[in-house]
């Protein structure tokens, strides 16, 4: 392991299929990085079961987020890839972090509440400490840059901060974490409604594309995506849906928004729309080839998270053990 390179540590969790957003928004840029620095891309399974799980689909999304990391281009022999909970360094850490951390901290966080909104009493313990658990896996690799979305910096913010209350309490431990927001790539939206996030918890299946989805589904759903009577491609916030694809465009194409502006001039949306189309199953096809190829062989997929798991173990436990020595805890007898 090189000593010199700075510590990336990303996850996504396996509660719905993988979506467009997941792939521009992310493991796109993810892939990106694997040379510079020293990277571990988790699948978050304990983050997932905040919210109640059908127990075999989350096996099957498991893997298949896995599959898809490495179908999208990123090398297990580069980075390390495994699944959160073969490491019960993250759930132990995140026990002794809630410990130093505040209900009023939790209460603050905007994504819990929404979700307290939304689910009332029935809420879960596990979505209140979703972040501590969350702020454990960044810290017990001491990790320097957390490539995430807007709407996870909150919770990187909050990591630094038990970072430091931890450091300060007892003695340096932790490296102070950094939220890494992508100049490139861009946050892919809804398609039916470009106000929000495209989301693989949406109920509305034309909102999103998943990365498994078929080219004629991909289609159809950029057929139907909401634009505007304007009837120009423009980039402007006055024109949300066309921005929004134009988005995915630039994205997926390196194309710039004045090439395209130029390209559809006095066009209407349809060519537009149509090249949009071409651009996602041109980008995605091949990726969920891959996708089944590693899938059908268990035999690679296993020794992948297998070795993922063992060095994550490694590099953790070292953190951990830390951690527990300055609390105050007995060594176990050797
Ligand atoms: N909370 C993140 C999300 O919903 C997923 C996640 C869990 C994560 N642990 C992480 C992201 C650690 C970055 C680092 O997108």
């Amino acid at each position: 392991m090189d000593k010199r390179k700075k510590v990336i540590f990303s996850g996504i969790k396996p509660s719905g299929d993988l979506t467009l957003g997941n792939y521009i928004g992310a493991i796109k840029n993810w892939v990106k990085l694997q040379d510079d620095y020293e990277c571990l891309y988790c699948v978050v399974d304990l983050h997932a079961i905040t919210v109640r799980q059908e127990p075999k689909e989350l096996r099957q999304r498991t893997l298949e987020v896995l599959a898809i990391y490495i179908a999208s281009g990123i090398d297990p022999q580069k980075s390390t890839l495994f699944i959160q909970s073969h490491v019960p360094a993250h759930s132990e850490g995140g026990w002794l972090l809630n410990c130093y951390t505040y209900m009023g901290e939790l209460s603050r966080m905007t994504q819990y509440k929404d979700k307290a909104q939304r689910y009332g009493d029935s809420i879960s313990a596990g979505l209140f400490n979703y972040p501590v658990l969350m702020a454990a896996d960044i810290l017990i690799y001491n990790t320097d840059l957390v490539p995430v979305g807007k709407d996870q910096k909150q919770h990187v913010e909050l990591a630094r901060d038990i970072a430091n209350r931890f450091n300060n309490l007892y003695s340096p431990t932790f490296t102070i974490p950094e939220p890494y927001i992508a100049t490139t790539g861009q946050k892919i939206m809804d398609l039916q409604d470009p106000s929000k996030k495209m989301s693989k918890s949406d109920e509305n299946p034309n909102g999103y594309i998943l990365i498994m989805d078929p080219p004629e589904v991909i289609r159809k759903k950029i057929n139907r995506a909401v634009t505007d009577s304007v009837g120009e491609v423009h980039y402007s916030d006055e024109q949300p849906g066309v921005k929004n694809l134009m988005n995915i465009l630039i994205s997926l194409s390196g194309t710039t928004a004045e090439e395209i502006e130029k390209k559809y001039a006095g066009k209407g949306y349809a060519e537009f729309k149509k090249d949009v189309a071409d651009a996602i199953i041109a980008e995605l096809e091949p990726i969920q080839k891959r996708v089944k190829e590693i899938l059908a062989d268990k035999d690679y997929l296993e020794s992948v998270y297998k070795a993922g798991a063992e060095k994550a173990q490694y590099m953790a436990l070292k953190t951990l053990r830390k951690m527990q020595k300055k609390i105050g805890f007995i060594p176990p007898a050797k």
